[in-house]
């Protein structure tokens, strides 16, 4: 089937009471490694790529890689771009066979928010494309995304309807404890668990959530910086050569929560990044004489597909949900 809006994808996640996982992209073994273990489990993907994955792996591949991983797996996929920084790159995407933009004029103030969403909302529907717009700040750093903590601040519930209403957009990014990247929190942040001795970070705003769903009723929810940073995947990196000490990411119990409730769309990127390096490097320390990219690319692109799984059963909830999504798409 050809790409899709996440307009039925939303609707089925609501009713669901589930989320549709956004993964990030940025070349061949990712996508596929995401979307076969989306095929396994019969559940709809997110593929969504950032402006940093467009300069890497130019926008021309990464559309053609998503239609391949179309023309394989019969699973619905939206093609979205993540954290669009302004109206050109949206309508770049938009002109260029995306079904879903994210405008992030989160960093604006409140009014200047509005009218460059509304911009972007209106050139989108015109195109039948969706549009996803954020209020609110994550802190975080990622290669084009950077917030310092002090700035960062979470969505202010009394702000959203009238933001909603005033642009038009089709799902809202809110900030409500969630940051970019595999160091979320600083050790003083959190407290550690005595019997694991893993690092336990402060529980997500859900009543800032709450609040929100309150003022928009069935309106779709969105989460960015909503890794786990899973240490199995850590580890693997540390104790073959790597350095990530005190990463921390959002406890898988308080994303599953989150997917429960208003909350249709969770971005992971960053566990897809650790998977894959994980993957890499525990190949490199056992096989040191191999340079073959098809051999260490191989257990990278088997670790994305193990942890996509593993979010789909077990923090999204989708499983089994494409043949309902598909019907009505
Ligand atoms: O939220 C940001 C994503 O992880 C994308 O990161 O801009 O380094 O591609 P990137
Ligand atoms: P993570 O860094 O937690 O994976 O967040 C990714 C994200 O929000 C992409 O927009
Ligand atoms: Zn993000």
């Amino acid at each position: 089937m050809p790409l899709i809006t996440t307009k039925a994808m939303f609707k089925k996640a609501h009713e669901g009471q589930f989320a549709i996982g956004a993964f990030n992209v940025n070349n061949m073994e990712i996508v596929q490694g995401i979307t076969s273990a989306a095929a396994e489990l019969q559940s709809p993907v997110i593929l969504q790529c950032s402006a940093g994955a467009r300069k890497y792996a130019n926008h021309q591949y990464l559309v053609h890689l998503v239609r391949a991983a179309l023309e394989v797996n019969d699973i619905p996929i939206a093609l979205h771009l993540d954290h669009g920084p302004d109206f050109a790159t949206c309508k770049s995407c938009i002109d260029g066979g995306f079904t879903s933009v994210m405008f992030d004029g989160s960093h604006y103030p409140f009014e200047e928010n509005i009218e460059k969403t509304k911009e972007v909302v209106e050139y989108a529907h015109a195109h039948g494309v969706m549009v996803e717009a954020e209020l609110g700040q994550l802190a975080g750093v990622e290669d084009d995304v950077s917030v310092d903590a002090d700035k960062a601040h979470y969505t202010k519930p009394e702000e959203v309807v009238e933001f909603v209403s005033k642009t038009g957009c089709d799902s809202l990014a809110i900030a409500i404890g969630t940051s970019h990247g595999a160091f979320k929190f600083t050790p003083e942040q959190c407290t550690r668990n005595p019997e694991t001795g893993v690092l336990e970070p402060p529980e997500l705003r859900f009543d800032i959530l709450a609040e929100i769903e309150k003022q928009i009723p069935g309106f779709p929810i969105v989460l960015h910086g909503a890794s786990s940073v899973i240490p199995k995947y850590v580890k693997i990196i540390n104790e073959h050569g790597g350095k990530l000490k005190d990463a921390v990411g959002i406890p898988e119990d308080q994303l599953r929560k989150a997917a429960k409730s208003a909350v249709c769309k969770i971005n992971i990127d960053s566990d897809l990044r650790l998977a894959m390096t994980a993957g890499i490097r525990e190949h490199f320390d056992q096989f040191p004489e191999h340079f073959d990219p098809r051999q260490y690319l191989t257990p990278a692109r088997n670790y994305i597909k193990e942890l996509v799984a593993h979010k789909i059963k077990n923090v999204l909830g989708s499983e089994g949900s494409a043949a309902a999504i598909m019907a009505i798409a």
